[in-house]
């Protein structure tokens, strides 16, 4: 579809600056904690994605980090936005645990009238991706299946389970992007053979990303319906986005994949544009 015409729409992100970035622990195949991390780049890094948002238009707020969570900069962990409806992360591994509460805390600042703890483990948007009404829900790796059940009463909308089998691809956004509201791209190794049925059913059309740009989190992108915003090194899948009418606008972020995350996992998006933080303050 080259001459689909696509339209940006003003976005609302929540990001948390990696002040105490580090990679001290391994919970996923790409994190080697006697490898050599630069803080300091992994903020700049970090910085230039905050801007390129900003300058394209979209709001971002700052969750403010916390010393000893060195992933905390991972905000699309945190929690599941729908309108005025947040489900709060429950992370597998204890060394993210806290960060939940702080998640829960800031929503629940921010006055969102329905702000759910999870029973279930979930990693919120690392395994769960709006598309339109829908969320596609991963599991595999990280979130479990009954969380999508939660997610589904929490959330009021419908839940596609896709279940990963690929631990590089440990969470669904690293293998799985949101185009627009009827749009995927996604790689089709990372998915048991059930789950890619279900992906071929839904989106017939969807751009298959190959194996390298899925290596280099091509896939952990950020879409604003024109622009996607993602990893410079993903340069097959940035050709695929403008041959579909897309604008791909590549970011460095390599520090950061040191810890397996990228340009999604660092962006937490509200999706609520008439709930502004004022209107929820006064109302
Ligand atoms: N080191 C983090 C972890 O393993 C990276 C999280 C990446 N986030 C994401 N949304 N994929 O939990």
């Amino acid at each position: 579809m080259p001459n689909t015409p696509r339209h940006a729409t003003p976005r609302h992100y929540l990001m948390c600056r990696p002040t105490h970035f580090d990679v001290n622990y391994a919970i996923n195949p790409w994190m080697d904690p006697t490898a050599p991390v630069d803080p300091e780049l992994a903020v700049k890094q970090w910085e230039q994605l905050r801007e390129l948002y900003q300058q394209y238009g979209h709001t971002v707020d700052l969750l403010d980090p916390v010393p000893g969570l060195p992933d905390m900069v991972f905000s699309a962990n945190g929690a599941t936005v729908v309108e005025d409806r947040v489900l709060i992360a429950r992370f597998r591994h204890e060394e993210r645990a806290p960060e939940a509460a702080h998640y829960q805390e800031w929503f629940t600042a921010q006055g969102y009238p329905e702000v759910h703890t999870a029973r279930y483990i979930n990693e919120a948007e690392g395994d769960y991706i709006v598309v339109g009404d829908t969320v596609l829900a991963g599991t595999g790796f990280r979130t479990d299946p009954e969380a999508h059940g939660e997610l589904r009463r929490a959330l009021r909308r419908p839940v596609v389970t896709l279940t990963l089998v690929d631990p590089r691809f440990y969470h669904l956004d690293t293998a799985l992007a949101a185009l627009s509201d009827t749009e995927v791209a996604y790689y089709p190794g990372a998915f048991s053979e059930g789950s890619l049925e279900a992906l071929r059913i839904l989106y017939p059309d969807a751009i298959l990303v190959d194996e390298q740009d899925a290596l280099s989190f091509g896939l952990n992108a950020v879409s604003d319906g024109h622009h996607v915003f993602l990893p410079d090194t993903a340069e097959g899948f940035a050709r695929q986005l403008w041959e579909h009418g897309f604008e791909p606008v590549g970011v460095d972020l390599s520090e950061l994949l040191k810890a397996g995350g990228s340009v999604k996992c660092c962006t937490l998006e509200i999706r609520h544009p008439a709930l502004s933080r004022t209107a929820l303050a006064v109302g």
